[in-house]
């Protein structure tokens, strides 16, 4: 499909107000784009989007360079930029394992090296308790530790950000009035002129960007081939200001044999979050007014808060449990004092898609996160940018390519090695009913 090259004063709606869609905009506005509207149910940090809550780790550990590579990137910039800068946290980031040569954990460290990029190994405790304060991470046997990572503060640096975008001229709609609703395309012609919204008349433009994370198959239902929502579980302990103190210097800790992870405690409120990279669950979602999707699907809800509820389905939470008393056995039995279903958008590969969609001309898609979009934040826009502007590296534009329909089938989860835990299933009613979603 022929996409003419965007013009700098074209009308350009982007939807959804997350990682995605916030690092497009600020991209676009460099480059001189002088008519975004960035649309959102909520604004920024979106309380129920991917983009928010306290941490979010920021790592080039990958067994893919390109990521790698584009992760330190990232990091350059959360190091230096004024925006992003004050909510990032270097506190290193380390990769525990149960096995001498875990191959996912040799994979990245092998990506690692072929980068020059600096890692400390250690494949004894007394080696690994010169790396890390006090009694945490006890059981560790190899594993290595990458000093140039960290985390972010994720609803911290989305605002910041959207702040930013604004001062820079950025308009914003929020709310009902901000809510797409469906997309105006030409019956004919196959163009895109805007959207409809939930509240109020239609909002017009040229370019219409989606960037609604999870909540994409909602409104595309033909790309059911190609993404799927999942529901990941987190956990947020309370520490006492002693506890925070004692732990105040842990890297990011991971248990790639069990995909569990925490980080160090949130300053001033001293919250651990505890969470694993796993294959999540489905829902079962039920359309909104003015939907009209046929085949069922996993999706976030569009005209409610999906962080309303604090449920963990049982078995997520002892899975948490379970791998936290591994981690940090003091904490062991510490009640959650919130828990939260936090969205994936999941590709088949794990990659990204930044593609004009293969039917509807002026319709562009930047989603698919797949569980580790936030750290590029900073640099994720620009590339996406390319794509959009069709100038994008070759490498990038197959990597976040959205393949042809044709294929068929049903998103189905195939990952790096890094997923660990229980398989996916699907909620059951009473679940998806506690969870509210
Ligand atoms: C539990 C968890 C842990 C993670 N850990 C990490 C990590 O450690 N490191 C890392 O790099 N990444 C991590 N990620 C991944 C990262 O957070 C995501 O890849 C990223 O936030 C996705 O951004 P997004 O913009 O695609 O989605 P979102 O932030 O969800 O943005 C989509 C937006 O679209 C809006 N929207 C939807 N429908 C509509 C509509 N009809 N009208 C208007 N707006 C709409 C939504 O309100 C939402 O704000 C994690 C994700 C989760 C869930
Ligand atoms: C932006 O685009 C909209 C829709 O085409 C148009 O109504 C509006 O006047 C444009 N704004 C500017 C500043 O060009
Ligand atoms: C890591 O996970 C494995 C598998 O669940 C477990 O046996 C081990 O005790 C854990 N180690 C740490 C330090 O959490």
């Amino acid at each position: 499909m022929a996409n003419a090259t965007p013009s700098l004063d074209e009308a350009i709606i982007i939807v959804g107000a997350g990682v995605f869609g916030l690092s497009t905009a600020f991209a676009l506005q460099q480059r001189g784009y002088t008519n975004i509207t960035v649309l959102d149910r909520d604004l920024p940090p979106v309380r129920d989007g991917s983009s928010t809550d306290i941490s979010r780790i920021v790592r080039s550990d990958y067994v893919d360079p390109f990521y790698s590579r584009l992760a330190t990137e990232a990091i350059e910039t959360w190091k230096s930029s004024s925006v992003f800068k004050p909510h990032y946290y270097p506190s290193g980031f380390m990769l525990a394992s149960e096995a001498v040569a875990d191959p996912y954990l040799e994979k990245n460290k092998e990506t690692l090296r072929g980068q020059n990029q600096k890692y400390r190994e250690f494949n004894d405790l007394a080696a690994l308790k010169a790396n890390i304060p006090g009694e945490s991470l006890r059981d560790v046997k190899y594993g290595y530790m990458n000093l140039n990572a960290g985390w972010a503060d994720a609803a911290g640096a989305t605002r910041a950000l959207a702040i930013r975008l604004s001062e820079l001229g950025v308009s914003f709609i929020t709310g009902p009035r901000g809510t797409l609703r469906s997309l105006i395309v030409d019956g004919k012609t196959k163009k895109i002129s805007g959207v409809n919204v939930v509240q109020g008349p239609p909002i017009h433009a040229s370019k219409v960007i989606m960037a609604t994370g999870a909540w994409t198959t909602r409104y595309l239902d033909d790309l059911d081939y190609h993404i799927i929502g999942s529901a990941q579980p987190v956990g947020f302990i309370q520490l006492t200001a002693e506890e925070g103190k004692r732990l105040a210097n842990m890297p990011v800790a991971i248990n790639v044999t069990s995909g569990v992870f925490v980080f160090p405690p949130y300053p001033g409120n001293n919250m651990l979050k505890v969470a694993y990279h796993g294959h999540g669950f489905e829902v079962k979602a039920s359309l909104e007014s003015g939907e009209s999707r046929q085949s069922p699907f996993s999706a976030p809800k569009r005209d409610s808060n999906n962080a309303a509820s604090t449920f963990l389905p049982e078995d997520a939470d002892q899975y948490l449990r379970s791998g936290l008393r591994q981690l940090i056995p003091s904490l062991a039995d510490r009640p959650w004092v919130k828990g939260r279903l936090c969205w994936y958008t999941e590709t088949p590969t794990g990659d990204f898609i930044a593609d004009y969609h293969h039917s509807v001309n002026g319709l562009f898609i930047a989603t698919g996160g797949s569980g580790h979009g936030f750290k590029f934040l900073p640099v994720l826009g620009k590339y996406i940018a390319d794509c959009f502007e069709g100038k994008a590296d070759p490498e990038v534009k197959k990597k976040w390519k959205l393949p042809s329909p044709s294929i068929g089938g049903k998103a189905i989860m195939v990952n790096d090695g890094s997923r660990r835990g229980p398989p996916r299933r699907t909620l059951g009613e009473e679940e998806q009913l506690k969870a509210r979603l």
